[in-house]
């Protein structure tokens, strides 16, 4: 699969609406077949999600997890109990974690430790605020993020991530990233990876995430670094969702 693009639904959709718009994208699957698409419902939809994509090609993600098995964490979730789910992937360190419920680099690189324990696929979200960028800082930002979060990761279980790069300012607020500003942090990004991983950088998937639509997604997955994207708000509606797997597929493929 050359692209892999990832639903972030965030804290919508009930069952009912999990089911509903799964049911309708699993019957239009084949025109997907260039693309690992990822699904990232909430919690409470896991299990619906997990029925409704048996025999699909369509994965399971999760939104974020503890890295402990299990224990006296109220309101957390495990690795343990998202495997039970059926769930494959799982987003890790996105921006809304970091700066709207404190999640630290250390706690994140516990997660992703877990995550690969677990043999979950991790989306390790990095990318900076608004105030960074106008410091001039974001390429500090995401080396540190990168270091802190995979410290002590072995190079094994690191070719295995998938990287999202998330200027928290593109998140949610209709203004994406050029594609000029998503080419050279993908380009820091891979050079960080080649000090962990070397040769193996490559293997690593970068997707671009911030306000991305099926008008502008052309326009990301056409960088070299770039291999797709995570989606929040144009991930709601299976019509809007569709056409913009379509379109990037379009893009890559000409
Ligand atoms: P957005 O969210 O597409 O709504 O900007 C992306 C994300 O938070 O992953």
């Amino acid at each position: 699969m050359n692209l892999t693009i990832a639903a972030n639904w965030k804290m919508y959709k009930t069952r009912q609406e999990t089911k509903d718009f799964l049911d309708k994208m699993k019957a239009m699957e084949s025109d997907f077949s260039s693309t690992q698409v990822i699904i990232c419902p909430p919690f409470t939809s896991l299990s619906t999600a997990e029925e409704s994509l048996r025999n699909s090609t369509l994965m399971l993600g999760a939104q974020n997890m503890l890295w402990e098995a299990e224990g006296a964490f109220t309101g957390e979730i495990s690795p343990m109990m998202l495997k039970d789910n059926g769930v494959r992937y799982v987003i890790i360190g996105h921006s809304e974690r970091r700066w709207v419920m404190g999640e630290t680099n250390e706690q994140i690189n516990k997660k992703l430790n877990a995550a690969f324990d677990y043999n979950l696929t991790p989306i390790f979200c990095i990318g900076e605020k608004e105030e960074m960028r106008k410091a001039g800082e974001t390429e500090k930002v995401i080396m540190e993020q990168m270091d802190e979060g995979l410290k002590g990761i072995d190079a094994e279980k690191v070719k295995n991530l998938i990287i999202a790069y998330e200027p928290v300012w593109a998140i949610g607020t209709g203004l994406a990233a050029s594609a000029e500003d998503a080419r050279e942090a993908a380009d820091c990004i891979q050079k960080k990876l080649q000090e962990f991983l070397g040769d193996n950088a490559k293997r690593v998937k970068i997707l671009y995430g911030g306000s991305v639509k099926k008008d502008n997604i052309g326009d990301f997955v056409a960088l070299p670094n770039i291999h797709g994207a995570l989606v929040g708000g144009a991930s709601l509606q299976v019509d809007g969702f569709s056409g913009l797997i379509k379109a990037a597929q379009k893009a890559v493929q000409g």
